[in-house]
């Protein structure tokens, strides 16, 4: 059931040093490329690098350090980008889903990095002005999030906060708090 996949990702920690197969990494991507998206513009863009290239540590260098001290052990990073305007008419419109439609093209990516046995972990803790200079991203676009993906790894390594974070029970609201029938409550 789908559902039980996504109830097991979460955003973990640690990553093996397994280098993820290259038709996983297509097949992520081809994932994301199924989002719905406004009017079909499929504003997302993703660049990504292995720890290989030099590309890697400069996307970790624009990490804020608390991710920096985890997400630099994985062996694949993924920065997002929304393209924020599109073409219409002749006329160049800010396209408010742009975020909307890549964080669903996110969700899917990492729904897919779950059933082929990876993890993932994404982060909106990075320097934009940072991601744009280093990857040369254009101007009529932005970078949404960076996700760390990789086979799990050894939680006992983790630093004893972090291995905290991953093993303490999931929170979420209770649905009765997020999900209405028919109108919005009056106590909230
Ligand atoms: C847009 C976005 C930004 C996030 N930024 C960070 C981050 O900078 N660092 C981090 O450790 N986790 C980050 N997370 C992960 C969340 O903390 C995590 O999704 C949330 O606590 C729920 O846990 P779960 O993903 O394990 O269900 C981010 C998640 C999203 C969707």
């Amino acid at each position: 059931m789908l559902l039980a996949e996504i109830q097991k990702r979460r955003s973990e920690f640690a990553f093996s040093p397994k280098l993820v197969e290259e038709e996983k990494i297509n097949a992520l991507f081809e994932a994301a490329q199924l989002a719905p998206s406004s009017m079909n513009i499929q504003p997302w863009r993703y660049v990504y690098a292995t720890p290989a290239s030099s590309v890697f540590e400069k996307i970790v260098a624009a990490l804020h350090n608390g991710n920096q001290r985890w997400a630099k052990d994985a062996p694949l990073l993924i920065v997002s980008v929304a393209q924020k305007e599109y073409e219409f008419n002749g006329n160049i419109l800010q396209n408010r889903y742009a975020w909307h439609d890549t964080g669903m093209a996110n969700a899917l990516l990492m729904i897919q990095a779950t059933h082929l046995g990876l993890i993932s972990h994404p982060m909106g803790g990075f320097s934009p002005e940072a991601l744009i200079d280093t990857l040369q991203i254009p101007s009529s676009y932005e970078p949404v999030a960076v996700i760390a993906v990789g086979y799990p790894g050894d939680t006992q390594n983790l630093p004893n906060d972090l291995y905290e974070r991953q093993n303490r029970p999931r929170i979420r609201m209770q649905l009765s708090h997020v999900c209405f029938y028919e109108t919005w409550p009056s106590n909230t």
